[in-house]
């Protein structure tokens, strides 16, 4: 049975390699550029059309279909950037230019630090129905940036228990605490359950 990762992002197809001991492929491998707009107001409603809309055009249907949808959510700023975490500072925008317009926006509401909390939605499609799972990791977002690693908002963020930004943490300690891992780990038993 294959697994269908409705994903290009080479990271997120290593990962799901190592963690399935079947074949993993992503999507554009078998039906190349599909367009799908993401207009939900949810991660797990953004992760369900893309899963179901890969699912919808597989001819193979004993196939299983995962993807996933992540952003981060500042409370103080009403929730946001939220879904719209890839497009805050506009469609099309670099994760660089999402990052400061998030810093530049913390500032603006006069304060230095403040709790946020990122998001991941994992969904899987199979013919045996729909599943999904989250995860999440709770810290603080900074007015200000340190470190280069990880990548879009982790140069801002600080996870509760640290005193670093995932900027300057390694990237092993990132995945020890991240909200994909938390969901992958919650998404493992569904996927083996549905291999067998
Ligand atoms: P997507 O899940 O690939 O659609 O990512 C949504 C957006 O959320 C990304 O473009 C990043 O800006 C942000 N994001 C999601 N997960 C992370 C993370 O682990 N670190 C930093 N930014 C993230």
């Amino acid at each position: 049975m294959k697994i269908i990762l409705a994903t290009n992002n080479k990271g997120k197809l290593r990962e799901f390699r190592k963690m399935c001991n079947t074949e993993v492929i992503a999507f554009s491998e078998i039906l190349g550029d599909v367009e799908i707009v993401e207009d939900a107001d949810t991660f797990k409603g953004n992760a369900l059309i893309k899963a179901r809309a890969i699912y919808e055009k597989l001819e193979d249907k004993d196939a299983i279909v995962v993807s996933d949808d992540s952003g981060i959510s500042v409370p103080l700023l009403g929730g946001t950037p939220g879904v719209y975490s890839a497009r805050y500072a506009g469609e099309g925008a670099s994760d660089k230019e999402n990052l400061y317009k998030l810093v530049n926006t913390v500032k603006e509401a006069g304060v230095e630090r403040t709790p946020a909390y990122y998001t991941a939605a994992i969904a899987i499609v199979s013919k045996f129905g729909e599943y999904v799972v989250h995860g999440w990791m709770h810290g603080d977002v900074l007015a200000t940036t340190r470190g280069e690693n990880g990548f879009g908002y982790d140069p801002m963020f600080v996870p509760s228990g640290f005193e670093q930004t995932l900027g300057e943490l390694d990237d092993e300690v990132k995945k020890s605490i991240s909200h994909r891992s938390k969901a992958l780990e919650l998404a493992k038993p569904i996927i083996k359950m549905l291999q067998r």
